[in-house]
């Protein structure tokens, strides 16, 4: 078990969307502190206005692509709050509606320093004091879009691939070394925040970011490896590792709509 209670909690992208929620619920069990790092700074103030609860917040203004940034920001909030005993990364951006040849080097780099790159650097930069402690969690929001091909996402997918591979080797490692060091890697199906506004999902329905929240936290708590929202995406491995490329792309993509949920998709302006 990972007990929340008074614990620091750090969520990056925690100004909007599920980083918001779940650390309303990490305060609702009774974390010593939740600091809030995000790149936009109304996204921070709404985010402290809800939680309502000055003294056991932290807030701060970070690009997590900015690697400066990054290391100045974490010394600032450990000096400021302490060590951080749970680690969320959970920042992450998606471009438009476009084929890989219609994203410019700027989109791709920045995607994948965004939601790639980042998490490994923050876990670097976390890890050593976890391991000082023999305690500590690092949990991952990658994506279903890591563990499905889609088309007019390709560089997202890339980078939700990455983390994946990258947090579940990870895990590994800190369990070879028998560290109590946890890793918990989550891929959620699309929720209804607006990051992904204008998709269409006609078989699967799109995930409710309250209770996809509230997954993830019981899947820290219960130091589980890997969590597919919902479960039944545990199973597209073994469909991808069953079924002729020809055959998967024709249930899961076209059939199960999974290829075209993109083909209304806004997002955010
Ligand atoms: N919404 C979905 O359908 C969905 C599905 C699967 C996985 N995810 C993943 O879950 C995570 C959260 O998604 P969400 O829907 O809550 O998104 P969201 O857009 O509501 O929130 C993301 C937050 O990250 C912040 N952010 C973006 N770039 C940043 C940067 N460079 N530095 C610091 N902060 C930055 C944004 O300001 C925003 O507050 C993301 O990693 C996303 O890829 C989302």
């Amino acid at each position: 078990m990972t007990r929340i209670k008074d614990k620091n909690v750090l969520i990056t992208g925690a100004g909007s969307g599920i980083g918001r929620i779940m650390g309303r619920l990490a305060l609702e069990r009774g974390a010593r502190k939740v600091i809030v790092w995000d790149l936009n700074e109304r996204n921070i103030a709404a985010t402290l206005e809800a939680y309502a609860a000055p003294q056991r917040t932290a807030a701060y203004r970070v690009d997590v692509s900015d690697p400066q940034q990054l290391s100045d920001t974490y010394a600032r909030s450990v000096a400021e709050c302490g060590e951080i005993d749970i680690l969320i990364n959970c920042a992450g951006i998606v471009t438009g509606n476009k084929t890989f040849e219609q994203q410019t080097f700027g989109e791709i780099r920045r995607t994948m320093d965004v939601n790639a790159t980042a998490p490994m650097l923050l876990t670097r930069l976390a890890l050593p004091g976890m391991l000082a402690r023999n305690e500590g969690h690092v949990c991952n929001i990658a994506s279903a879009a890591g563990m499905i091909s889609n088309p007019r996402m390709s560089v997202y997918v890339a980078s939700k691939w990455s983390v994946i591979g990258w947090s579940d080797s990870l895990r590994i490692e800190l369990q070879e070394a028998r560290s109590r060091v946890r890793v918990t890697t989550v891929a959620p199906y699309y929720i209804d925040t607006g990051m992904f506004r204008g998709v269409q999902s006609p078989l699967v329905p799109i995930l409710d970011p309250e209770k996809t929240a509230r997954r993830i936290l019981r899947a820290i708590e219960r130091n589980r490896n890997f969590r597919g929202i919902p479960w039944g995406f545990h199973l597209i491995r073994l469909a991808q590792g069953l079924l002729p490329t020809s055959w998967f792309d024709r249930i899961i993509g076209h059939w199960a709509g999974i290829y075209h949920a993109m083909d209304h998709f806004t997002g955010r302006n």
